[in-house]
C-alpha cells in the first residue's frame, strides 16, 4: 500500500533512513556488535577471490561492494554482470566464493550463473530482500537486505540496503581477519542515515534541480571518478528507465576518450564529487565540459564544495558517500520523470523481476 505517496518510487526512496536503522538493528549481536553467520564468514575466509554476479542496479550495487570488500576485508572481488558472465566465464580462482546480489532473488540471468558454478562444486551465497526466494535457496547462504517490499520498477531503497549490507560483511569479516577499518560502522551508518533523511527533506530543491537540468532535454551525462563513477552509472541508469532520457554515466577522466564529442551547447552533465583525491581532477573535467556548452551540476559533499555547486551533501564516511550520493541521482529522476508525464512505478518495456533471460 502506497498510503498518501503517489508512487510506491517516492515512498521506497522516504523509507531509506528507516532502512538503513533496520539494517544495522537486524545485524546486531546483544553486545551490540555486528555480526555475520559464522558459516557465512567461513566461507569468505577460505575463498583466494570473491565473484560478484548481478543485473542492473544490483550490479551497481556489486561495483561499490568489491571497494567494501577489497579496502576493508582485503580479500580480491571481480564483479560481472549475470548475462555475459552465464556465457563467457573467466578463468576462476582455485577457490572462488560466488556472491548473488538481487533484490528478488529471481533474476534468471543470475540464476543460470548459479546453476553452473554450482555444477563446478563452487560455493555461494546470494545477497537478497526476498528470503525464500529462487537464488536464496539455491544458493549455500543468504544475507537479507530488510529493505521491505520494493514495489516500483525502479530500484531505490534495494540499492542502498545492498551497499549497508556489503559494507557490514566487508567490516565484520575485516573484524575476523584482523584487519581494522579505522571506523566504527555503527556509528558512522547512523550519520549516513541521517544525512539520507537531510536530502529526502530536500526534495523542493532537488525538485527544481531536475526542472532546470532535465524538463527538455534529449540526453543526460553523468561523471565522477572511483565510487563516484560507479553511482553515476546507477544514476544513469534510474533517470533513462523512468524518463527515457538517454543518459550515460562515465569516468570523468575517460571523456577525453570520445564522449567529449557529445557535449553541445545546453547539453546537461551532472557530475559528482565526493572522492577527495580527485576532487581537483573531477572539478577540472566540469570545466572542459562546461567550456564546449554543457549545462553543468555539480553535486558535492560538505569539505570538498565549493561556491557555485548545485547542491551539497553533508558529510558521510568517504566510503560510505555513495549511500547517501545516490539520493539525489533517485529524486532528480523520480521528478524527471514526472515532469515528463511518465509512469514512475511502471516504466514502458520493463519488469519489475526479469524471470527470463
Ligand atoms: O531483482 P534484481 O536485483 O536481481 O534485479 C536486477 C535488475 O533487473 C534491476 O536492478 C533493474 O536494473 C532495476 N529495474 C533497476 O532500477
Amino acid at each position: 500500500d502506497k498510503g498518501t505517496y503517489p508512487h510506491y518510487m517516492l515512498k521506497e526512496i522516504d523509507e531509506q533512513p528507516a532502512v538503513m536503522r533496520k539494517i544495522i538493528q537486524a545485524y546486531q549481536d546483544e553486545n551490540d556488535q555486528l555480526t555475520i553467520d559464522s558459516s557465512i564468514l567461513d566461507a569468505l575466509e577460505s575463498a583466494d577471490r570473491l565473484y560478484i554476479i548481478a543485473a542492473g542496479t544490483s550490479y551497481h550495487a556489486g561495483l561499490i561492494g568489491k571497494e567494501y570488500l577489497e579496502k576493508m576485508a582485503g580479500i580480491p572481488v571481480e564483479v560481472h554482470v549475470a548475462s555475459e558472465f552465464g556465457y563467457n566465464m573467466p578463468l576462476l580462482s582455485e577457490k572462488p566464493l560466488f556472491i548473488f546480489i538481487s533484490q528478488s532473488g529471481e533474476t534468471a540471468d543470475s540464476r543460470q550463473v548459479l546453476v553452473r558454478i554450482k555444477e563446478l562444486g563452487h560455493s555461494s551465497l546470494t545477497v537478497t530482500n526476498v528470503a525464500g526466494s529462487t537464488l536464496s535457496r539455491e544458493a549455500d547462504h543468504t544475507l537479507l537486505l530488510y529493505a521491505g517490499p520494493e514495489i516500483a520498477v525502479a530500484s531505490t531503497k534495494a540499492y542502498t540496503a545492498q551497499l549497508a549490507v556489503l559494507a557490514i560483511l566487508a567490516s565484520v569479516t575485516a573484524e575476523r581477519r584482523g584487519r581494522e577499518i579505522g571506523f566504527d560502522l555503527i556509528q558512522e551508518m547512523g550519520i549516513v542515515a541521517n544525512a539520507i533523511q537531510a536530502q529526502v527533506d530536500m526534495k523542493e530543491e532537488l525538485e527544481k534541480l531536475a526542472a532546470d537540468f532535465l524538463s527538455t532535454t534529449r540526453n543526460c551525462f553523468f561523471i565522477g571518478r572511483l565510487m563516484d563513477y560507479f553511482v553515476g552509472l546507477e544514476g544513469a541508469l534510474k533517470l533513462k528507465e523512468i524518463s527515457y532520457i538517454q543518459a550515460e554515466g562515465f569516468a570523468g577522466g575517460e571523456l577525453k576518450h570520445g564522449t567529449i564529442a557529445l557535449i553541445e551547447e545546453g547539453t546537461p552533465v551532472i557530475a559528482l564529487a565526493t572522492q577527495e583525491s580527485v576532487n581537483l581532477n573531477i572539478r577540472g573535467n566540469v570545466k572542459e565540459v562546461a567550456a564546449r556548452g554543457a549545462h553543468t551540476c555539480i553535486i558535492s559533499m560538505e569539505g570538498l564544495n565549493e561556491e557555485g555547486d548545485s547542491h551539497v551533501l553533508p558529510k558521510v564516511h568517504e566510503l560510505l558517500t555513495p549511500i547517501v550520493s545516490v539520493i539525489p541521482l533517485q529524486l532528480i529522476s523520480y521528478y524527471a520523470a514526472l515532469h515528463r508525464d511518465c509512469d514512475v512505478d511502471k516504466p514502458r518495456n520493463l519488469a519489475k523481476s526479469v524471470t527470463v533471460e
